[in-house]
């Protein structure tokens, strides 16, 4: 394969409440951390799979995923880009293809991982996975009132896997890290590069907070 998959799985979970880092915390009996690198592991394209770990857990880590899938673990940092940067660090020669996927999207399936892949593959320098937005969206002011309504129809909603040729990664990485940035793409935005949207997936949901753990059991039973 010629893909690398880093897995950012550092944060505390501080949204999903008690219990321990998010990428730790049970679903269907396993972690959110083996249910995302097994589905990242099904996917053809991919030869090399990097996890950023709580760093208290990297030895944990790393025997939790030795019998689902051939993975490096390497520390996290206290912010996400800073633990993408350190997966990053640590993907081996050979992957032409970057992508970067939070663990906290357990239930991405292979599909796409192969999707966003193939757009790399197919020429697209940065890829992400959208889906329309549902809700009306409104600005609002820090007094509750309404300052105005955003054109939905321009909206998508964005999640990961991200996919990146993997020098236009490396660029965006090694450039001032935002910390208000949410996503990688956000960083390669910035180095003027294009960013193309491919179809996202419902089942690749972030687990956020407790109301997404109960989802994400619901959707456990359903082939994907
Ligand atoms: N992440 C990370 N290192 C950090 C912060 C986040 O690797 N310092 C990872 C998380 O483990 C998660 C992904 O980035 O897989 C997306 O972050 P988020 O959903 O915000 O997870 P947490 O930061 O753990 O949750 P919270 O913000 O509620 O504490
Ligand atoms: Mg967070």
């Amino acid at each position: 394969g010629d893909v690398a998959v880093l897995v950012p799985a550092a944060g505390a979970g501080v949204r999903l409440g008690a219990g321990g880092p998010k990428a730790l915390r049970r679903l269907g009996g396993e972690p959110l951390l083996v249910h995302a690198v097994r589905r990242v592991a099904a996917a053809p394209s991919v030869s090399a799979i990097v996890v950023a770990a709580p760093p208290p857990d990297v030895e944990a880590v790393r025997a939790l995923l030795a019998p689902v899938a051939p993975v490096i673990v390497v520390a996290g940092g206290a912010e996400r880009q800073q633990s993408v940067a350190a997966a990053l660090a640590a993907v081996p020669e050979g992957p032409d293809i970057i992508l970067v996927h939070d663990a906290a999207r357990a239930l991405a399936p292979a599909s796409l991982v192969e999707s966003v892949a193939a757009a790399v593959r197919a020429g697209s320098a940065a890829v992400i996975p959208v889906l329309p937005v549902v809700d009306t969206v409104k600005e609002v002011g820090a007094d509750g009132v309404v300052l105005g309504t955003v054109d939905r129809s321009a909206l998508r909603a964005v999640q990961t896997p991200q996919g990146f040729r993997r020098s236009i990664l490396a660029a965006a990485h090694a450039g001032a890290a935002a910390a208000y940035l949410t996503d990688d793409a956000g960083l390669v935005e910035k180095q003027g590069v294009p960013v193309t949207c491919v179809p996202g997936h419902e089942h690749a949901l972030k687990i956020t907070r407790p109301f997404d753990l109960a989802v994400a059991e619901l959707l456990l039973g359903q082939a994907t």
